[in-house]
């Protein structure tokens, strides 16, 4: 088969960590015979430097004609001082929204080779984490009515969530549920939002349809909480856009890996978009010390959810596993080790390897 793959390599370190995972991808297509064509598109700072706009009209019908879309990372100090809407940020917003990719997945798994990074205490540590977040990712605050009033003094943003919006990415949580430990940790605000108190009630309606999950409902403060006295407690979340933001890094740093963990966001069809979960780190871009490996198993995502190759997702994950079992380490996850940390290019090679 051959399968078109836009890419958006983004900003910062995103074209050294794209670039790795293409060359995982192009190891894979050789293995099981699959042919990937990767089509390069500007979004982000590298869009505005290039075409004046972080998101050219070339790029959303790029995404749009591709089978799946592989993202790297947007954004940088060079953009920071730009009115928000010209922001390498909303060019990220634009093409979610574009693509209708209201479902973003975010698991967060604590890998015991690992364990030592996290900076839970280690009795909580020891219990693990393997938690799954479902963001709604093109509703709520972050796509509501905002605004300044004429003299400046006062702006607003509104959180606005419809039955639709909620019914369509929790069906898509329980669903997921069905294959995991089939719990489902519902989050909002209600003791004070509205907009949560529809949510809370949609959720539940929704549980309905699926009797042999268990649905919990959470406070996001008290979940802030939970996430670093209990994280064990979790296996699939599902939450608003801007409390799946600020969970989502709270849940990806406890497990002490940020520079592991991927993402997909998925719409109605299968097609979707794939990124590591940390940002474009410009401190270190260019010095070949980021690591790839969030962004290779975002490639493994794309090939399980938007290919349907689960063997060749699994290969991939393997051999990551592999590497970091055997020691392999990239700076940002050396802890107290003592070994070398390896390039970004040095730990595709030794992924490649286990690949075969
Ligand atoms: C994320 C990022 C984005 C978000 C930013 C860059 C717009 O923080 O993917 O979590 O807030 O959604
Ligand atoms: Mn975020």
């Amino acid at each position: 088969m051959t399968y078109t793959i836009a890419l958006l390599r983004g900003d910062g370190i995103g074209p050294e960590i794209v670039d790795a995972a293409c060359r995982v991808l192009e190891t894979i297509g050789e293995r099981y015979d699959h042919t990937f064509v990767f089509k390069p598109y500007l979004m982000g700072g590298c869009a505005i430097d290039a075409t004046g706009v972080p998101l050219p009209q070339e790029t959303v019908d790029g995404c749009l004609a591709a089978d799946s879309v592989l993202l790297g990372a947007v954004g940088g100090p060079k953009w920071d001082s730009l009115p928000g809407h010209q922001r390498p940020e909303k060019g990220l917003l634009g093409i979610r929204s574009a693509m209708g990719l209201y479902t973003n997945i975010r698991p967060a798994r604590l890998y015991p080779s690992l364990a030592a990074e996290s900076p839970l205490r280690a009795d909580i540590a020891a219990k693990g984490i393997d938690l799954v977040m479902f963001r709604e990712l093109i509703g709520g605050i972050y796509f509501g009515k905002r605004g300044r009033s004429e003299d400046g003094l006062t702006a607003y943003d509104t959180e606005e969530y419809s039955v639709y919006e909620i019914e369509r990415i929790a069906h898509a949580a329980f669903k997921a549920a069905r294959l995991r430990r089939k719990k489902v940790t519902s989050i909002d605000k209600a003791n004070v939002l509205e907009s949560s108190r529809l949510w809370r009630a949609t959720v539940a309606k929704v549980a309905e349809e699926y009797p042999d999950v268990t649905l919990e409902n959470m406070l996001v403060d008290n979940a802030a909480m939970q996430m670093v006295k209990n994280p064990s407690q979790f296996d699939v979340i599902v939450t608003s856009n801007i409390f799946g933001d600020i969970l989502s890094d709270e849940a990806s740093q406890v497990t002490g890996s940020i520079g592991l963990l991927p993402s997909a966001s998925v719409g109605d069809s299968t097609r979707g978009l794939y990124e590591p979960i940390h940002g474009s780190a410009p401190d270190i871009a260019g010095t070949g010390k980021a690591n790839p490996i969030a962004t290779i198993l975002s490639a493994a995502m794309m090939l399980r959810y938007a290919f349907s190759l689960e063997t060749e997702a699994k290969a991939i994950e393997q051999a990551v596993d592999a590497v970091l079992a055997e020691g392999y380490r990239t700076a940002d996850i050396l802890g107290a080790s003592t070994a070398m940390p390896l390039t970004c290019t040095e730990m595709t090679d030794r992924i490649l390897e286990r690949i075969g």
